[in-house]
């Protein structure tokens, strides 16, 4: 579903994985062109995985690598249950998402291109591999791979990927600087998101300037979102970056006056629902403490608890970290304890919060990955977004919600429920 502009990388989405023939008729044929590098430059696209990093200056990095065995991951994990954008987009055009990785291997010299998906999503799996078959038949462009690590949330962090294609093992790695170059074996490995990889495959054929139509100047393009939570029913919309949230939910047919939103994911942060009118990109949401991040908006309706909906996410996360590191070993469960504490337990509730503070300032930048970063932003979110509701715990009068309330909306079902009952 697109609002206002055409589709671009949902193009003819018809319930069913466009076959190559239909997918040419759709998009017409792809040559690599010799202009992509500057035109990938001028689109000023944006990785869509996360971190919203300029995909350019990734691919600019790995063009200056030595070797003829580059290899280029496409990850299609997408480890969170809200999100579903990539999912949604190879069930839809995954000949897109596999031109867009054909040009960025050309473009940095790669001969292999491994695809990842989690084996839990038999049903990509299986779109991915008909529309590699049918490639295969033509017999040009680099080597595909299809991967299907289990699925685990970190698995999706680019070093736990390549470390899953070197030693079957996913966890993420620890890198000292960045940014650095990843490798498969011995050759340089560039990891770009699916969605990523499909606005690549319209830009090598459309060009910058038709990319920039949509979108701000500093966000040009269209993205994909996955809206759940206070919603008719769970969606994905491709929608051009810099629209009001106020269109997005209504496109979404989500609740119009919402107590809260969590962007960007369970690494991302709040945004309180008086903010409706903000623009959905990177520049408007930051002055707010949000993000696009992982293209996801969990609507969170008046009647929930912001205090314990953050307490279910970081558990979440808690049990998801690989616990290599102290942070997530030990960080990520005490402040999930803390976050419990304060809902459930007024001895001293002043005391405990201190103490979340100061954990969240321990934390923050000490982890191999940034997986214990992105829950530092969102419990630092909380803080600040949900205030007042904290407040009322820490005086011993915790809202209504906390009694009444026994509907979900951020982690809708988790397989550690013993530790989040409600008491
Ligand atoms: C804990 C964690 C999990 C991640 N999971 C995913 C994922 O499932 N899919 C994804 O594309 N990127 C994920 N990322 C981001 C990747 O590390 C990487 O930045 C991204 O795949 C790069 O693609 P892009 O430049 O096209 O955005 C994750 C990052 C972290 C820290
Ligand atoms: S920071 Fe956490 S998730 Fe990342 S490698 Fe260390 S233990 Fe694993």
């Amino acid at each position: 579903m697109t609002m206002d502009a055409p589709p671009r990388v949902m193009s003819g989405a018809s319930g069913r994985p466009l076959t190559l023939r239909e997918h040419e008729v759709t998009f017409g044929t792809a040559t690599v062109g010799a202009a992509l590098v500057g035109e990938l430059e001028a689109s000023g696209l944006m990785g869509r995985g996360g971190a919203g990093f300029a995909t350019s200056k990734k691919v600019e990095l790995l063009r200056h690598q030595r070797g003829h065995h580059k290899v280029v991951v496409v990850n299609a994990m997408e480890g969170e249950p809200v999100g579903h954008k990539d999912r949604t987009l190879l069930s839809a055009n995954p000949h897109l998402v596999l031109d867009g990785a054909q040009c960025v291997a050309n473009l940095i010299g790669a001969r292999r291109v491994a695809v990842c998906v989690s084996r839990k999503d038999s049903a990509i799996v299986n779109h991915v591999q008909r529309a590699l078959h049918e490639r295969e038949r033509r017999g040009t462009g680099p080597e595909f791979i299809l991967d299907t690590p289990p699925w685990r949330y970190v698995a999706g962090e680019e070093s736990a990927l390549v470390h899953w294609l070197n030693d079957n093992e996913t966890m993420p790695q620890y890198r000292p600087q960045r940014p650095n170059v990843l490798h498969v074996g011995r050759s340089p490995a560039l990891v770009v998101n699916a969605e990523t990889c499909a606005h690549v495959g319209l830009i090598n054929r459309f060009g910058a300037l038709w990319f920039r139509e949509l979108g701000t100047p500093s966000s040009p393009g269209s993205t994909l979102v996955s809206v759940t939570g206070a919603v008719h029913r769970p969606t994905v919309l491709e929608v051009a970056l810099g629209t009001p949230l106020r269109s997005i939910l209504r496109a979404a047919g989500a609740d119009p006056d919402p107590l809260a939103l969590l962007t960007g994911g369970y690494g991302g942060a709040w945004l309180s629902g008086e903010h409706l009118d903000v623009a959905y990109c990177n520049e408007d949401l930051r002055s707010l403490g949000a993000t696009v991040g992982a293209g996801i908006l969990v609507v969170v309706p008046k009647g929930a608890c912001g205090l314990a909906e953050t307490h279910r996410v970081v558990q979440w996360m808690a049990n998801e970290s690989s616990r290599q590191c102290g942070p997530c070993a030990f960080g990520l469960p005490a402040l999930a304890e803390d976050l419990r504490t304060l809902l459930h337990d007024a001895r001293d509730p002043h005391g405990v919060l201190v103490r979340l503070k100061e954990r969240c300032d321990v934390i923050q930048g000490r982890g191999a990955c940034r997986h214990p970063d992105g829950v530092v932003r969102l419990v630092d979110s909380a803080l600040r977004v949900f205030a007042g509701h904290i407040d009322e715990h820490v005086n011993g009068f915790p809202c209504a919600a906390l009694t009444t309330t026994r509907r979900w909306v951020t982690v809708p079902a988790l397989e550690h429920e013993s530790d989040l009952v409600w008491e």
